[in-house]
């Protein structure tokens, strides 16, 4: 919005930097960028965008003034975005969790480690993995407060979901030790397959279905690694309702955003991304990247080098 605009604000000694780029903020709606001159002025040069001082902030190339002010910049930022977001959940009642927008670019590989059979198949590191431990430990805690003193049975939905079912599991696992209430567990699997390459296929997989009698009468919470047009779950809900279980809440660690979605939300959402293909984290392209340990972007190259 004020990307293009350039102010030049030269502020006396001992002004508080963040005072400044709070004024400015106030002013424009957007943030400041600018330095600290020779004789200890603050010059602000610049009125960013939201987006292009996120980039910065990002990159590692900022200046000084931006790393002293990289905690009050990220507050702004998420308070500004929070709003927006409430807002709009306020507006549309949809149930908005942690969304990813769709400019997001991702973290240069190179500030990560991964693993170097996979050098030049991935474009970006989309979620690295201590950001998806911490949320899951979030998603445990809402868990643990709904459900908290039943006994439930967790459904993993294999073979993408089995590091986030296990991850979660661990987490709910800490938090019965730690708190007052407590979440009795089985744990069961079934398997789904309907992607092929990137592409999801019409037929669906159902496999360790058979004796899904187990859930009758029971809090059933089916987990799954990413859930995108919903039709998957949707058909997937319907078979383990046959069962009769008593309840039946779901947790995707991923919900994409795509144009052909169906509009189904699960109860527990880590992220919401946008509509590109990732991997690791046990999502595969193949049946390669379970063995990555971050959630990346496959590389266009990667798609071929990896095709069946
Ligand atoms: N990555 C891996 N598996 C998937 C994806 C994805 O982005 N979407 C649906 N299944
Ligand atoms: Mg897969």
């Amino acid at each position: 919005m004020l990307e293009s605009a350039r102010v030049a604000r030269v502020q006396k000694r001992g002004d508080d930097p963040r005072k400044i780029l709070f004024d400015l903020m106030r002013h424009h709606g957007s943030l400041g960028d600018g330095g600290v001159v020779g004789d200890g002025r603050v010059v602000v040069r610049r009125v960013l965008s939201i987006r292009r001082a996120v980039n910065r902030i990002f990159r590692p190339d900022f200046s000084d003034f931006f790393v002293a002010l990289r905690p009050f910049h990220v507050a702004i930022i998420r308070s500004l975005r929070d709003a927006q977001l409430q807002k709009k959940a306020e507006q549309e009642c949809v149930h908005t969790s942690t969304p990813i927008r769709d400019d997001w670019p991702g973290y240069p590989l190179d500030l990560f480690t991964y693993p170097k059979h996979y050098s030049g198949d991935l474009e970006c590191v989309y979620i690295p993995h201590g950001v998806i431990m911490d949320r899951i430990e979030r998603l445990a805690r809402n868990i643990m407060d709904d459900l908290g003193d039943h006994d439930i049975v967790v459904l993993c939905v294999l073979k993408g979901g089995y590091q986030f079912c296990a991850d979660l599991v661990e987490r709910i696992k800490v938090l019965c030790c730690n708190s007052s209430k407590t979440l009795p567990m089985r744990v069961d699997f079934i398997r789904l397959k309907s992607y092929l390459n990137d592409q999801s296929t019409e037929v669906l997989h159902i496999e360790g279905a058979e004796n899904l009698s187990a859930l009758s009468g029971k809090n059933v919470l089916i987990v799954e690694a990413i859930v995108d047009t919903g039709k998957t779950m949707k058909t997937l809900l319907d078979h383990v309702k046959a069962f009769r279980p008593k309840m039946i809440k779901v947790a995707s660690l991923l919900v994409k955003r795509v144009p052909s979605g169906t509009g189904y939300l699960p109860d527990y959402v880590g992220f919401e991304i946008a509509n590109r293909f990732v991997v690791g984290y046990a999502l595969d392209y193949n049946e390669y990247f379970r063995d990555l340990h971050h959630l990346c972007v496959i590389s266009d190259s990667a798609k071929q080098k990896f095709k069946v």
